[in-house]
């Protein structure tokens, strides 16, 4: 069984989104217990839930348009897999393109080259805390493309800032949405419902998780995804 051990200021699942959404207030006490015994609760069931998330996207995707991936990844020190030349996510997101021949647009930003676990996690969370919108380079026509699949670590709870500042400069109304996240413990934490909430008019689908440690080794888990969304 799997357990979310974080030790660098993610104290757990629950605690991290409140943490980030700064609804500390009277109740803090009472809201740190709940939290916990709740996030207990979701890290001893995470294997389960994976398996659970894995295998609930049976409805079929549309497959007579093109596919893009767009995705963030980073490389480099990695929590728990070192120093990392290829992102977890971005190993995921080669598979996905290799199974169903889908472009990609990779979301890239310089900001947080060469930096440390740990200082990268601090910058993190101050941006999200603000809710900056840090640049990325380039660019992708996503009119072209009915379904995109959307993935990327999770960052503090969600997908990292550079993804919103992405979600904010193209509009993905009407597509159907994939989101898939890599992570160290939290699942697919808020991502689809911040999806959601940032695209009420698309048809974002329920989501697909696998830890971090677990792509370069875990390709099935994947394959076996896509074929349930009929690929
Ligand atoms: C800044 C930062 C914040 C993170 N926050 C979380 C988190 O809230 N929950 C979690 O399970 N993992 C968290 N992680 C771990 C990453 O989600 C995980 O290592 C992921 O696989 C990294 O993917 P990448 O190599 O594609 O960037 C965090 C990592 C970093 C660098």
């Amino acid at each position: 069984m799997k357990t979310f051990t974080f030790d660098a200021g993610f104290p757990g699942k629950a605690i991290v989104h409140r943490a980030y959404h700064g609804s500390f207030g009277l109740t803090r006490g009472l809201k740190i217990l709940l939290t916990s015994a709740l996030s207990l609760m979701m890290t001893t069931s995470c294997s389960g839930r994976e398996k659970a998330e894995a295998h609930a996207n049976s409805e079929p995707a549309p497959k007579d348009s093109k596919i893009l991936v767009v995705f963030f990844s980073h490389a480099g020190d990695n929590y728990s897999v070192g120093n990392i030349e290829v992102g977890n996510t971005k190993i995921v997101a080669d598979y996905i393109s290799e199974f169903t021949g889908a472009d990609q647009f990779e979301i890239k930003t310089s900001k947080y080259d060469g930096m440390a676990y740990r200082p990268l996690c601090d910058l993190a969370k101050e941006e999200q805390k603000n809710g900056e919108l840090p640049p990325y380079e380039g660019s992708v026509d996503v009119s072209q493309y009915q379904t995109v699949f959307v993935g990327g670590p999770v960052w503090w709870g969600t997908w990292p800032q550079v993804m919103y500042t992405f979600f904010s400069k193209n509009d993905m109304s009407g597509k159907t949405l994939i989101p898939f996240t890599t992570h160290e413990g939290s699942g697919l934490g808020s991502c689809v419902k911040d999806l959601k909430k940032v695209y009420p008019n698309a048809d974002v689908r329920k989501g697909f998780s696998i830890y971090g440690h677990d792509v370069r080794t875990d390709k099935d888990r994947v394959v076996k995804w896509l074929e349930s969304l009929g690929y």
